[in-house]
């Protein structure tokens, strides 16, 4: 992650007990490291063409009737060291996408290369070497955290599935896990429930870190959480990053949070990147218009709208149907820019600044529509002021343990691979089958 990244620094790193976190080594940061010039590290994940296709089966004899075209076509290097954001609305792809990569799903089509070799469609047997090197963070951390397993159990799990013993015995090392990600090490024997939100999400990630992997895809990671513990997860992710030279994927559905965390951003929509930038270039000038709408959807930070601050511009209208996009470009649907070229051709996702990538037609990049100031008069007719000022209902406080979580009620989505019932990094839904 690059320097200025961390939400806030002045509880950056804070474990339950208010100290910096601790890392012991795991693996140098030599391979990775907080990040700078990402473009020039090595290549540790390439995607080429990648679809998913679901298919929808019909009636008795449960005929083919169409696919979801979840994603359908996309291509993406991330860096040794970096972490690449993906954003886009709710049913872009975005999920999908984190499970191809990770294998645990097969893909449709298209290639996946990681660290220069061909995963695309290896078995499980061929993965399971692999698996040590790459791991997910799930969305859902109630049903990835099996609630009959304890913690030791749950972190512990990596090291029985790839049969590795590490020095010192396993419940030492899940005990440092432990320690690493701010948790009591005491609590080697609670369970799941036992915990908010914001404490399953640091147990998620002990799991993730057990084997010592070189890169993690988080998918939603903090977005169900209280915006104080968002911090606090963004900045222990950050922290294990530079000590660990981990490299990220981080889904999100909104840039407030990725603005945060990382280095390059890729914006989805229906199934396509729309758009990968480096974050400086993204948020200076965005190109894609949806970027722009995504963009506005954040918070609006100006002064004088101190009183709304708690409304947000929102894109006018339903995201199509995954099923049949619409022709052409996706997005004309809903775009404000939207020509007869728009409809009738799909525009290519090509370099138009260096390493700025946007596919559209008309893009954007005029001064006079840098988001979160400006909004063009086109664009206003293509958007709405929304009221979110409700506060959200508190979830009952958790029972005690020992985080700096504060035990409030955040409903925390966002776990990890599961240990035993949920989908777990060796047991893929539709994934590889030998
Ligand atoms: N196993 C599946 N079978 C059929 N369709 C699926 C399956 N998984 C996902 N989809 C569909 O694929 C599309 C993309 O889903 P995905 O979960 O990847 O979106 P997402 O961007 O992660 O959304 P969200 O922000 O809500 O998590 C959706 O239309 C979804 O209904
Ligand atoms: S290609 Fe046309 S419809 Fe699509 S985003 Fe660009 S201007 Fe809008
Ligand atoms: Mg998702």
């Amino acid at each position: 992650m690059s320097e200025d990244k961390a939400v806030t620094s002045d509880n950056k790193g804070v474990t339950s007990e208010g100290k910096g976190v601790d890392v012991p080594a795991q693996r140098s940061a030599g391979h990775g490291g907080p990040a700078g010039d990402t473009a020039s590290r090595e290549v540790l994940l390439k995607v080429t063409g990648l679809q998913k296709h679901f298919p929808i089966k019909k009636g008795l004899l449960q005929r083919n009737a169409g696919a979801v075209k979840a994603v359908d076509g996309i291509d993406f290097e991330v860096h040794s060291g970096e972490t690449l954001g993906v954003v886009g609305e709710s049913g872009c792809g975005k999920s999908t996408m984190g499970r191809l990569i990770t294998r645990l799903l097969e893909p449709t089509a298209g290639q996946i290369e990681f660290d220069g070799k061909d995963i695309t469609h290896l078995g499980v047997g061929g993965m399971r070497p692999m698996r040590r090197d790459m791991q997910m963070i799930f969305q859902d951390p109630y049903s990835s955290l099996n609630p009959r397993h304890t913690i030791g159990t749950i972190v512990g799990a990596p090291f029985k599935l790839q049969g590795v013993t590490p020095d010192g015995g396993v419940k030492k090392e899940v005990q440092r896990l432990l320690e690493v990600v701010g948790l009591n090490p005491e609590h080697y024997n609670r369970y799941p429930h036992e915990f908010s939100g914001g404490q399953r999400q640091r147990i998620g990630i002990a799991r993730a870190l057990a084997l010592n992997p070189r890169l993690v895809v988080a998918d939603e990671p903090v977005s169900a959480l209280d915006v104080s513990i968002q911090a606090q997860v963004v900045n222990l992710l950050d922290d294990l990053q530079a000590e660990l030279g981990l490299t990220y994927v981080i889904i999100a559905h909104d840039l407030s949070v990725v603005r945060h965390v990382s280095d390059r951003i890729a914006v989805m929509y229906l199934g396509k990147i729309v758009e990968l930038a480096d974050r400086e270039s993204l948020y200076k000038a965005p190109m894609h218009p949806y970027t722009k709408a995504l963009l506005s959807a954040v918070p609006i930070p100006d002064p004088k709208r101190r009183s709304a601050k708690s409304e947000r511009i929102l894109l006018k209208g339903d995201v199509p149907s995954p099923i049949s996009p619409p022709s052409g470009c996706r997005f004309h649907t809903r775009c404000w820019k939207a020509t007869e070229v728009c409809r009738t051709q799909e525009p290519p996702l090509v370099a138009l600044k260096t390493g700025h990538q946007v596919a559209c037609h008309h893009p954007e990049n005029a001064p006079d529509q840098v988001p979160g100031e400006t909004v063009t008069a086109a664009a206003r007719e293509a958007i709405e002021i929304v009221d979110v000022s409700k506060p959200a209902a508190d979830e009952p406080e958790p029972d005690g343990n020992g985080s700096d979580d504060n035990g409030s009620g955040d409903n925390g989505s966002g776990g990890t691979a599961a240990d035993g019932a949920a989908a777990s990094p060796d047991t893929p839904e539709d994934g590889p089958k030998e």
